[in-house]
C-alpha cells in the first residue's frame, strides 16, 4: 500500500501533537496540527476584537484570514503561519487556550478549517491531530488513532510547557483551563469530539514516547500489509 492518511484525535494535551510528530518523520508525511489553525483563527479575532456572537463579523473576519504551514528547517518542524506573519509561539498563550474552544464552536469557523485541512489530505502522505479528523475531515483514512491519558499526567505535562515560558503561571489554572477545554470541545452542537468507531484507543499515561511510536507504527504496519 502506498501512502495513507493518519489521523489522531482525543483530548487536549494528551501528546498527540509528539506521536503525530514522531510518525510524520518516520513515515516521511506530512504533519498538520489542526488545533493551530484555530488557535491563529482565535488569535486573529482576538487582535480585531471580532465579536464572535455575530456570526456576519465572523465570516467578513474569516475572509479576512489566510492560514498556511511553513516548515522550519532549524526546528525541522511545521509552523503556523497567520497572514504571513509566524504565530508559532504566540498562538500557544493561555490567552488564546482560554478563547479557542468557544471560537473552534462556531460552524462558521469549522466549514473554513475543514475545508482547508481536507484540502492538505489529498494527496494522502499525511499526519494530522486534533478533534474531529478522523471522524469529520478525514472519516475514510486508514490509520485512526484515538488517545488519552490521565488527567493529573496530562495537567501537568501541559503545566511544564506553560511555565517554561511564563513561571507566574499556576498548576490551578492550567487543570481549569484543561478542563474547561476538554468540556466544551465535546459538548459543542458541530462536530464534537468524539472517538470514530473505526479508531484504535492508545493510553499514554503509562508510556514513554518511543513506546507510544513502537505501538503506533506496529499498528500502520499491519494495515499497510493488509492493503
Ligand atoms: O490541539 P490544541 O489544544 O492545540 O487545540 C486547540 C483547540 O482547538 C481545542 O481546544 C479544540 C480546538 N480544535 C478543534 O475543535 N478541532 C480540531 N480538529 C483541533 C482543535
Amino acid at each position: 500500500m502506498n501512502k495513507i492518511v493518519v489521523t489522531i484525535d482525543g483530548w487536549s494535551s494528551c501528546g498527540k501533537s509528539t506521536l503525530a510528530k514522531q510518525l510524520a518523520k518516520k513515515l516521511n508525511y506530512v504533519y498538520v496540527d489542526s488545533g493551530a489553525m484555530y488557535r491563529a483563527i482565535t488569535l486573529y479575532f482576538i487582535r480585531n476584537s471580532v465579536d464572535i456572537t455575530d456570526i456576519k463579523e465572523v465570516e467578513a473576519a474569516l475572509a479576512e484570514i489566510n492560514l498556511e504551514f511553513r516548515f522550519n528547517e532549524v526546528s525541522q518542524s511545521s509552523e503556523m503561519y497567520l497572514n504571513e506573519e509566524n504565530v508559532e509561539y504566540v498562538i500557544r498563550d493561555l490567552v488564546i487556550a482560554e478563547k479557542v474552544s468557544d471560537v473552534a464552536a462556531i460552524k462558521e469557523v469549522r466549514t473554513f478549517a475543514v475545508a482547508a485541512q481536507q484540502k492538505m489530505g489529498t494527496k494522502k502522505g499525511i499526519v494530522m491531530d486534533g478533534r474531529d479528523i478522523g471522524t469529520v475531515v478525514f472519516p475514510k483514512a486508514e490509520m485512526k488513532i484515538f488517545m488519552t491519558a490521565d488527567n493529573a499526567v496530562r495537567v501537568e505535562r501541559r503545566f511544564k510547557e506553560l511555565y517554561a515560558k511564563n513561571p507566574n503561571i499556576t498548576i490551578e489554572e492550567v487543570k481549569n483551563n484543561l478542563e474547561m477545554r476538554d468540556y466544551i470541545d465535546s459538548h459543542r452542537e458541530v462536530s464534537p469530539l468524539r472517538q470514530a468507531k473505526d479508531a484504535v484507543v492508545l493510553d499514554n499515561t503509562n508510556l514513554t514516547p518511543d513506546e507510544q511510536l513502537k505501538l503506533a507504527l506496529g499498528w500502520i504496519k499491519a494495515i499497510k500489509e493488509k492493503g
